[in-house]
């Protein structure tokens, strides 16, 4: 069991991921649990103030420590689950990636805080936070989506989180290697036809056209993936013939 306890100040924005797909399964089925705690209810001032004027001035308001502290603190001692880890999510964090998912799949309990406003207390980081994880290099209004992306990526992983265990397995940058493409009926869509090989039933030829296709397009969009992948002969092979194909391609195209 993973559990993920959140801090935020607005809980229900959490509530599609009781109540959906993947993160709505896996909680059903008790893989993982999900819970919110609200920095307002450590608060004992009559407006349940949560937030203050930035010492030094400008603009915007910033996170109090202690009700962020207050509240860690109260999600740490409600399970013995381990490792507990606080993860502060921000813009300015390590970019979180399919290695970091993983990585995280390890704890037992995450506890992810969403900061509003500005930002949180610089010395709560300090004291409090094990890490912290940027979803992107753009700024949202809250953690609360940055926190969302990491309960959905991280309980996709989760053993029987999945109805089918490979679909974790062929994901983009599971091995190194971005997923080869998807084709469903009908067999052709305003003038596409699927891959001949994909209708042939020979699972030999299928399992060496996708794997080309995922190499082939790793090259093509993400080349850097590449150089942590070790090629064996048959990937070489095969790398070899998209580039080529792909290469004449192009020069017939520019012809
Ligand atoms: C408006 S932002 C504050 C941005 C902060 N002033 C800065 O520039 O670093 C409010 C909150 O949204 C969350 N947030 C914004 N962008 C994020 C991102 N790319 N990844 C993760 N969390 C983010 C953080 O929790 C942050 O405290």
């Amino acid at each position: 069991m993973l559990r993920f306890d959140i801090i935020t100040l607005f809980p229900e924005m959490l509530v599609p991921l009781y109540e959906t797909g993947v993160t709505g399964r896996a909680i059903d089925r008790h893989l993982t649990m999900v819970n919110c705690w609200n920095p307002r209810d450590y608060t004992d001032d009559r407006h349940h103030t949560v937030d203050d004027k930035s010492y030094g001035g400008g603009p915007g308001m910033v996170m109090k420590a202690e009700p962020l502290r207050d509240a860690i603190l109260d999600a740490q001692d409600a399970t013995t689950l381990s490792p507990s880890k606080v993860v502060y999510l921000s813009p300015q964090g390590t970019k979180l990636t399919q290695h970091k998912v993983r990585e995280l799949t390890l704890c037992g309990q995450l506890i992810l805080i969403a900061g509003r406003y500005e930002g949180v207390d610089e010395r709560l980081i300090n004291e409090y936070v094990d890490e912290e994880i940027s979803i992107g290099d753009y700024v949202l209004s809250g953690g609360e989506l940055a926190a969302m992306v990491i309960v959905d990526a991280v309980t996709r992983l989760l053993p029987g989180a999945l109805n089918c265990e490979l679909s974790a397995v062929q994901d983009s940058f599971t091995e190194s290697l971005l997923d080869y493409p998807h084709y469903t009926r009908p067999e052709v869509f305003e003038g596409q036809r699927t891959p001949s090989v994909l209708m042939s039933g020979n699972h030999e030829s299928i399992r060496k056209w996708r794997l080309q296709q995922a190499l082939g397009r790793t090259w093509l969009r993400k080349p850097e993936m590449l150089n942590n992948l070790r090629l064996d002969p048959e990937r070489q092979i095969l790398l070899r013939e998209f580039i080529h194909a792909y290469e004449k391609n192009s020069t017939n195209v520019s012809d």
